[in-house]
């Protein structure tokens, strides 16, 4: 969907390393974007990322995409990069999985269900 003719496009993890690369090249390249960056900031560090984001004039909610009420603050949009995950292969090894089921799977569906209600398109890293 576009608002006043601009691109919309959520990047849930925007704090994130790929997340907050992908949110700066692409309003740099395209500053007519309007670019949201969705995080929850689990990721120690990734809070270093939210004054680049912002000086970027790319909006930042913190929010958790386990949460579909934290897609609330978002809005319409265009697209969805779903860059937000517990990306560590060994996470869940020695403790319960549930916490990566929660973050990548049940997160994703709720993304994947937030870009349904736009017709968004959807990339999923
Ligand atoms: N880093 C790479 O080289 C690389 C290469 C290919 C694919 N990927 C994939 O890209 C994705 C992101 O990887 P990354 O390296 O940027 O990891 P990252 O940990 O730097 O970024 C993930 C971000 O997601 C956020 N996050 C975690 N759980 C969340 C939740 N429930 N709600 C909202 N935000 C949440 C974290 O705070 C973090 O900022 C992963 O799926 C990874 O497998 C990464």
């Amino acid at each position: 969907m576009k608002k006043n003719g601009k691109r919309r496009i959520l990047i849930t993890g925007g704090a994130g390393f790929v997340g907050s690369h992908l949110a700066i090249q692409l309003k740099a390249k395209y500053s007519r974007y309007e670019i949201v960056a969705l995080d929850n900031l689990r990721r120690r560090g990734s809070e270093l990322n939210v004054p680049r984001l912002k000086a970027m004039d790319i909006k930042f909610v913190h929010g958790d995409v386990r949460c579909i009420e934290d897609f609330e603050g978002v809005g319409a949009v265009s697209a969805v990069l779903e860059c937000s995950a517990e990306p560590s292969v060994l996470a869940g090894l020695e403790s319960s999985p549930a916490a990566v089921v929660h973050h990548n799977l049940n997160g994703t569906v709720n993304c994947l269900d937030f870009a349904r209600k736009f017709k968004a398109d959807f990339i999923f890293l």
